[in-house]
């Protein structure tokens, strides 16, 4: 991998312009691009501030290239990473787009948080450079890139953007089959689908479920993975457990009704100001802070 390399960063919203803001602080040259003027125009103003919050280098936001037109954004470009809205048709449709204006040894890869990668890139007349790379927000605080492969997928596209996330101070990490969700969505909604089952059943309130968390194995879990904490206890211990608790835990394979009711309702979390619990405008602030904060702290505790 080169160090220096052209980035096109297509979407400029909530994960585009932090994707960009990485790149770019990592010394390479990072063109943006989106559809809509009024976030191609602020993409930079959100990145600097960003910078400046952070305390990190503000001369890096000089490297971003703002271009509203996306074949002259894509066509110099060693690496385009698409973050445009959850939509499988629109990335299709995009992806296409820029295969027919990228050099010959272009990667290319999506930021979409669950559509399988296989079903994006499909149409593609080269497969072989395309592959998935799932980035959490805010891209600049959290560590993590899951770097996901198709059955098509070269391993020295996989190997480079590895190569590429890790310079840039991220933790790639290389998944190896592309299934929906990927590793992480599937690990937290699996606890999710638990979480709300939980409610749904009468056996506490919502409140208690995040509490549980949050005081109990939620505490360790940045330092103690799953399966390194079955080791910690023992195999034999978790087979143990697992035995007595497994048959009673949510496997539903749908959504839950529950859930779907309060959809129904509109109960639709901060936006609405209400979801498993009220939420008012302060109560909103204060969490959202209170995450960033958090996020802050473990950056500056992992410098
Ligand atoms: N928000 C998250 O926490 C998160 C985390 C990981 C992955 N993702 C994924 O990243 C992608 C982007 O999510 P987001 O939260 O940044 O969404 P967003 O709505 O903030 O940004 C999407 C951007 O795409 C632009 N866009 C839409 N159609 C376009 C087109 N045809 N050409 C150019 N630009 C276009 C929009 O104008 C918008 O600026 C999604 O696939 C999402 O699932 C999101």
């Amino acid at each position: 991998m080169a160090a220096k390399a052209r980035i096109a960063v297509i979407g400029a919203g909530l994960m585009g312009h932090g994707i960009a803001q990485v790149f770019a602080l990592a010394g390479h040259d990072v063109t943006i691009h989106d559809q809509l003027a009024a976030n191609l125009d602020s993409a930079k103003t959100r990145i600097l501030a960003n910078l400046k919050d952070l305390g990190d280098d503000q001369s890096a936001v000089e490297r971003v290239t703002p271009n509203a037109d996306l074949a002259a954004a894509v066509r110099d470009a060693d690496y385009v990473v698409e973050a445009v809205s959850e939509d499988l048709a629109l990335k299709q449709r995009l992806f296409a787009e820029i295969e027919r204006h990228v050099q010959p040894a272009t990667i290319l890869a999506s930021n979409t948080s669950v559509i399988p990668i296989t079903r994006i890139m499909e149409g593609l007349r080269d497969r072989s450079r395309a592959l998935g790379t799932h980035w959490w927000n805010p891209p600049y605080l959290v560590p993590l890139v899951e770097v996901i492969g198709t059955q098509w997928s070269s391993q020295a596209a996989i190997d480079w953007t590895i190569a590429l996330h890790k310079a840039a101070g991220k933790m790639p990490v290389h998944v190896k089959k592309d299934v929906p969700g990927f590793v992480g969505n599937r690990l937290q909604h699996a606890l999710w689908r638990e979480a709300i089952s939980l409610v749904e059943r009468g056996i506490c309130d919502a409140e208690t479920v995040d509490t549980v968390i949050k005081a109990s194995f939620g505490r360790r879990l940045a330092v103690l993975g799953p399966l390194e904490n079955a080791d910690l206890v023992g195999t034999d211990l978790t087979l143990a457990i697992h035995q007595t608790v497994l048959a009673d835990i949510e496997s539903r394979a749908g959504p839950s009704p529950y859930l779907e009711s309060l959809v129904k309702q509109k109960k639709l979390g901060f936006k609405s100001g209400e979801g498993f619990r009220k939420w008012g405008a302060d109560a909103q602030a204060a969490l959202r802070s209170k995450v960033l904060q958090h996020l802050k702290q473990a950056r500056a505790s992992d410098a």
